[in-house]
């Protein structure tokens, strides 16, 4: 089998939630580079502080590094305008997926035409409450399959999971990828508990899920809303994909580091590491503790890789009387090339000690500790201290308050950050991903070289180097947007 990404999406409309997001806007950009004739690609973006979809999508494409990607793509086609080119070929469609329908009034049009349904959009925060989480994740996921399955075409359905469906067998793990996940109850039970909004019913489907040990409402969301497109794909052909810790693009994007995933564990923990703030981590005793922080850029390729040769087959399929609907799931993480937890934090100390941030709280340093001592470290190093804060707050006046209302909002911060992240540095996950060696095997060679998959010549130090220094450059354009949004707010009161 040879199958070229670029002719496969020749043609194609192509439905896109989740733009605006990390994965998303690589992806499309990626997409647009890879296969400029596309016919065209619906974005579907909600509108956000009085911005419409199409304003946003067109400061995204303006502002995006990602989108430097069709710049060139454009330039070697002798193309200057690669904005107007990217305007044309796609089309921001205001909805909120979370919504019936996405809450668009006229779907008509969109559901006579698409090819290929992506579903990238989520709520990937892990301290939402459980119904919160199942309303974006799952009721979003049902929402965009109830979608893609009117669409008169038979789209090929793709939803983008994430590894850790599987968290609750974070000890014992060598998780394959052709395996669903399996949930103590249908998700269908807990799809019509919310649109019944029965509290109860949410309730005990949570209590379940929690006693079988899964960590966080995220994944917790994100295991249902897989469950619910396996059993009700239907006639769709399905691709699942399940990144894992997504953290800075590796080639793809001309910044080192560049990363777009501000609420992510791996991003936060690795900021307050710069701070001086996160001083300790857990380790487990009787494993060998790694991280798995795929680069971007590769999980961008395992989608549109599985999703050529997904279309490749379907179309070999149509030409015979097969009409069956099968699902594939694929890993799209660092796998064997996972980073051991004993490199990653004294590489990132020293990092910060080599480039010290100007707001940091002391000189950086991490201890690995396992089992009671790291609980012990963290009453003694956190909550012991955040009480006495608490208690002399009304005592502490003039110069001293305002350093110790800091110090307890980052020491709350860090402690939130263990209780809502501790398991996935302290499991080990093994991930087997041969699936995924086999659909880029069946690419043309000379795609191979954009759709490249060679996760073997990573060098982790240099990666991990380029991760904190993406780490900063993105939490310091998170600060200058937000105050320029509190600023937008007082210009408009
Ligand atoms: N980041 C990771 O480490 C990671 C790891 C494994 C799997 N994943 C999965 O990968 C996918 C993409 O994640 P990401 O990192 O790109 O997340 P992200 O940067 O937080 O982006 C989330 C996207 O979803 C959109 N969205 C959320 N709720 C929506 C709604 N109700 N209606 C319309 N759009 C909505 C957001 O739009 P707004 O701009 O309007 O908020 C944004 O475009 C998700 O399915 C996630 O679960 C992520």
């Amino acid at each position: 089998m040879s199958v070229s990404a670029r002719k496969e999406f020749t043609g194609r409309h192509v439905l896109l939630t989740g733009v605006t997001g990390y994965v998303g806007q690589l992806l499309l950009a990626k997409l647009l580079a890879l296969s400029p004739d596309i016919a065209q690609v619906y974005v579907v973006i909600r509108s956000k502080q009085s911005l419409s979809a199409s304003q946003r999508f067109r400061d995204l494409a303006r502002t995006s590094l990602a989108f430097e990607l069709v710049e060139k793509s454009c330039h070697a086609r002798g193309i200057d305008d690669h904005l107007g080119w990217i305007e044309s070929k796609c089309t921001a469609v205001s909805g909120d997926v979370s919504k019936p329908e996405f809450g668009i009034q006229d779907m008509k049009a969109l559901m006579e035409t698409i090819d290929v349904f992506i579903h990238s959009a989520a709520d990937v925060g892990f301290t939402n409450t459980f119904t919160d989480a199942v309303r974006s994740n799952l009721m979003g996921t049902v929402n965009a399959l109830d979608f893609a399955k009117q669409c008169i075409k038979r789209p090929l359905f793709c939803y983008v999971s994430t590894a850790y469906v599987s968290a609750h067998q974070r000890f014992d793990t060598y998780v394959h990828e052709a395996v669903p996940v399996a949930i103590p109850f249908p998700a269908k039970v807990l799809v019509d508990a919310m649109r019944d909004s029965d509290a109860r019913r949410i309730e005990a489907c949570a209590e379940m899920m929690v006693e079988m040990k899964w960590p966080n409402t995220y994944v917790m969301s994100k295991a249902c809303a897989e469950n619910y497109v396996l059993d009700h794909h239907g006639e769709l052909p399905l691709e699942i994909i399940r990144p894992s810790m997504i953290a800075s693009a590796w080639k793809d994007i001309s910044q080192p580091g560049w990363n777009k995933s501000p609420q992510s564990g791996a991003t936060l923990c690795t900021y307050a590491i710069g701070l001086g703030a996160l001083t300790i981590a857990p380790i487990h005793e009787h494993v060998k503790n790694h991280l798995d922080l795929v680069p971007s850029d590769y999980v961008c390729n395992v989608i549109l890789a599985a999703l050529s040769t997904r279309l490749y087959e379907e179309k070999k399929k149509s030409a015979t009387t097969d009409s069956s609907a099968t699902s594939r799931i694929h890993y799209a993480v660092l796998g064997k090339h996972r980073i051991a937890a004993n490199i990653f934090f004294p590489r990132t100390v020293a990092y910060f000690r080599k480039h010290p941030m100007p707001a940091r709280i002391r000189n950086p340093r991490v201890k690995l500790y396992s089992g009671k001592t790291f609980d012990r470290s963290v009453a003694l190093r956190y909550t012991a201290p955040i009480k006495v804060l608490k208690a002399l707050e009304s005592v502490l006046v003039g110069p001293l308050a305002k350093p110790s209302q800091l110090l307890v909002g980052a020491m709350e911060m860090i402690s939130k950050l263990f209780r809502v992240s501790r398991w996935v540095v302290e499991a080990e996950f093994n991930f087997n991903d041969q699936g995924v060696a086999k659909i880029f095997n069946s690419l043309v060679p000379d795609e191979r070289e954009i759709l490249w998959d060679n996760l073997g010549l990573l060098n982790k130090e240099e990666y991990i180097d380029e991760f904190c220094a993406g780490v900063v450059k993105l939490m310091a354009e998170e600060e200058r947007a937000k105050a320029k949004t509190k600023m937008q707010i007082k210009s408009n009161l």
